[in-house]
């Protein structure tokens, strides 16, 4: 995995004409941590918004610290909070299905969220919340330096590009974000409460997406591979 790093190193920034997003602030954090067991101990002791104050766990990260793709989700539900490892309930299980279905696993993964501390009855992070809790990913996203990220559902794309649109007309569309590519894909909540597999529902269209997620992968390192 390192050598692979290496080689992304040298990865041609995207350059997509149909992006729409713009960042929705500077990647420039707000507190540099020299690297992620620094950030993760900090941030399991933190007290910045009240989510402090029903939290059972901190839930910072799972997979690889070196992976190219890193996957942001909206916040932990129970389960997470329970174990202090993001997805691992039915959405993570069938997230881990997703990525397993293109021989992708936590070797080549890195997943965390918009916001480390469930919020109450899983509802929605607020803009507060999640402000307080971004400078944590900002620093997550610089020590991980993924070349692709995934953002699960409306949640993610609105905190890390600020784009607005729903996610059914965003979702698998290309986008430049701070020289990374990134694509909005559907949260595997939607997928597990929307079971069809038609064409053009969303479990085929997340298929389409993640294949193309694969390809993305394979060509990054094939063009540096030669
Ligand atoms: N949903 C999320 O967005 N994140 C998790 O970690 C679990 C469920």
């Amino acid at each position: 995995m390192s050598e692979q790093i290496s080689l992304f190193d040298l990865a041609p920034e995207p350059q997509t004409k149909k992006s729409r997003a713009k960042p929705a602030e500077s990647i420039v954090p707000h507190v540099v941590y020299e690297d992620l067991g620094r950030l993760s101990a900090e941030a399991k002791s933190c007290q910045k918004c009240p989510l402090a104050s029903t939290r059972l766990n901190v839930v910072v990260e799972r997979g690889s610290r070196n992976a190219a793709i890193m996957i942001i989700g909206e916040g932990p539900g129970q389960n997470e909070d329970e174990t202090g490892l993001p997805f691992v309930g039915r959405s993570g299980e069938l997230l881990d299905k997703i990525l397993a279905s293109v021989q992708l696993g936590e070797q080549e993964v890195y997943i965390c969220n918009i916001v480390k501390c469930r919020p109450p009855e899983n509802r929605v992070p607020t803009e507060q919340e999640a402000a307080a809790c971004k400078p944590y990913l900002l620093e997550q996203i610089r020590l991980v330096d993924p070349k692709i990220i995934l953002l699960t559902g409306a949640t993610a794309v609105r905190g890390i590009t600020g784009d607005k649109r729903g996610i059914t007309k965003i979702r698998g569309e290309w986008m430049s974000w701070e020289g990374r590519w990134v694509m909005p894909i559907f949260h595997p909540a939607y997928l597990l409460r929307n079971q069809s597999r038609a064409e053009g529902s969303p479990k085929s269209l997340m298929w389409q997406d993640i294949k193309a997620v694969k390809a993305k992968y394979e060509e990054l390192l094939g063009i540096l591979s030669g």
